[in-house]
């Protein structure tokens, strides 16, 4: 195995407005990530909504340009291929085939177009790729002249599969690609993704609410909150012996399959913070059990502790020293 992705500093910051008259303020998204995906793997990313999880797959897409940092993908930085080459090494999926699909458009059309954007085979070879990748997602040839809007969501869903396969690329990016299906088709969704990852040697990063998913599905895991990876380790691991208090906490609570609702009942107290006001030091500190003072004003970084495997951002494993405030 071999590093396919990685990240290194990945930032991302917005300028959001507080109010009318009010001074615009940092939003940071995305806050210095560094990640390294191997070839084959399933990156699990985990976090409450809004901790950055969507920023951070758009830019391992290259849809989104980070502030600070890179992602390389195979050794070569996005920002170095052009869209055709970006195109052929990273694909997404994403949550709404509603409205991620054009309903006027017949599925082949929608299938096709990465090939003809890129200018990609004759007219007769894109018709035949298309035809071979709906048969791989599990939709006959009779549907090709459908428009996306007669099909039900994970016959949508199975399109967006194709399309983002049509390229043959070599990561596929999903971000939260069953919430918005009814719970009956998720699993049908889930093991095609399954199938389709070991048929065509695939690496996934793949975003989700639901940790059951996650759990049965990732190689390893990411744990995000307030835009920090604040936890990191393969997954038998991170849900066998979850470390970090945020960590603890999600895993203990019982998840919405939701989008948007963001994680009930964690017995954390306080929502979540205010991105644009985050907190000092350790920005999970106002909702941990186990707040030292330390963790007021230092940030913890992500790293090996007591030998496991893992990375856990939390001043617990970290040795301070005696006279720290
Ligand atoms: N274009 C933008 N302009 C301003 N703020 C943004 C923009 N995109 C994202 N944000 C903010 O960045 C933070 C992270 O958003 P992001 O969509 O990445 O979170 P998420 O983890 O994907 O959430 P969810 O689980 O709800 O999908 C949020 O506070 C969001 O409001
Ligand atoms: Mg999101």
């Amino acid at each position: 195995m071999s590093a396919l992705i990685e990240a290194e500093g990945l930032t991302r910051t917005f300028e959001v407005s507080a109010g009318m008259f009010k001074t615009k303020r940092l939003l940071h998204a995305v806050n210095g990530v560094d990640l390294v995906v191997e070839r084959g793997d399933v990156l699990g990313i985990v976090g409450e909504s809004g901790c950055g999880k969507s920023t951070l797959a758009r830019m391992l897409l290259g849809l989104v340009p980070p502030t600070h940092g890179t992602v390389r993908i195979d050794g070569i930085a996005l920002e170095r291929m052009d869209r055709r080459e970006r195109a052929r090494r990273v694909q997404p999926v994403f949550q709404d085939p509603y409205s991620s699909l054009n309903p006027r458009r017949t599925i082949q059309s929608i299938v096709e177009f990465p090939l003809v954007v890129h200018g990609i085979g004759t007219t007769a070879q894109r018709r035949d790729r298309a035809i071979e990748m709906l048969a791989r997602v599990g939709l006959p040839e009779r549907l090709a002249g459908h428009s996306a809007g007669q099909l039900s969501g994970g016959q949508r869903q199975r399109v967006a599969i194709a399309r983002a396969l049509v390229m043959n690329p070599e990561v596929v990016v999903c971000d939260e690609p069953t919430s918005a299906l009814d719970v009956s088709v998720q699993a049908q969704i889930l093991n095609l993704l399954m199938d389709l990852k070991r048929e065509f040697n695939l690496t996934y990063v793949f975003i989700s609410h639901n940790l059951a998913v996650v759990e049965h599905i990732a190689t390893q895991v990411a744990v995000m909150y307030l835009g920090r990876i604040v936890e990191f380790n393969d997954a038998p691991s991170l849900f066998a012996a979850p470390r970090h208090p945020y960590t603890r906490a999600l895993l203990a609570s019982v998840l919405t399959p939701e989008p948007g609702l963001g994680i009930p009942d964690m017995g954390l107290g306080l929502s979540f913070p205010d991105p644009t006001r985050p907190p000092s030091g350790c920005g999970f500190h106002p909702r941990c059990s186990q707040r030292m003072q330390v963790c007021d004003n230092r940030v913890p970084g992500l790293s090996a502790c007591d030998g496991a495997a893992g990375k856990v951002a939390c001043h617990l494993y970290t040795e301070i020293p005696a006279t720290q405030p």
